[in-house]
């Protein structure tokens, strides 16, 4: 069972950026979290950070060769990003979308997710959690598989 984590732009800066909204740890730390809990799952996990939306289409493309699932943090491009939609609908592989901050209890204009259309689910709103929980959700819907 292969899932693949991406976290988009500016996630690198954790544990520095906006630490009252996102909270004090640091990317790495999220990771560490995620792999340990994907071991325990029996999942193998590939974690990349990409800040370009480029980058991040070709990441999808390129996934449907190798993974079951998909984790995602579209980070500013989830409000916006036709281009990451278009790559998750046309690879089909189920994909979670994640978010450290609850989107809707801020600026209006994070309210709205372009991406939520085309995801199995949507988690927001739980700090490190909101992945962990991700993980959970892929890992039980690809043992039902
Ligand atoms: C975010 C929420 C987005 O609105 C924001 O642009 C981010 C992070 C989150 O994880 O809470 O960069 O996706």
């Amino acid at each position: 069972m292969k899932i693949l984590v991406i976290h988009g732009p500016n996630l690198a800066l954790l544990g520095e950026r906006e630490v009252a909204v996102y909270g004090a740890f640091t990317l790495d730390e999220i990771n560490q979290a995620l792999t340990a809990e994907a071991k325990k799952d029996g999942a193998e996990l590939e974690i990349v950070q990409l800040d370009g939306e480029g980058e991040i289409v070709e990441a999808i493309g390129k996934a449907r060769k190798n993974f079951q699932a998909i984790i995602i943090n579209p980070a500013g491009y989830t409000h916006y990003s036709v281009a990451i939609r278009d790559a998750i609908a046309a690879v089909a592989i189920p994909t979670v979308e994640v978010h450290l901050s609850n989107i809707y209890a801020r600026e209006e204009f994070r309210h709205k997710s372009v991406i939520a259309p085309v995801v199995i689910g949507q988690i927001s709103g739980f700090g490190v959690n909101s992945y962990l929980l991700g993980l959970k959700a892929a890992v039980d819907l690809l043992k039902k598989k």
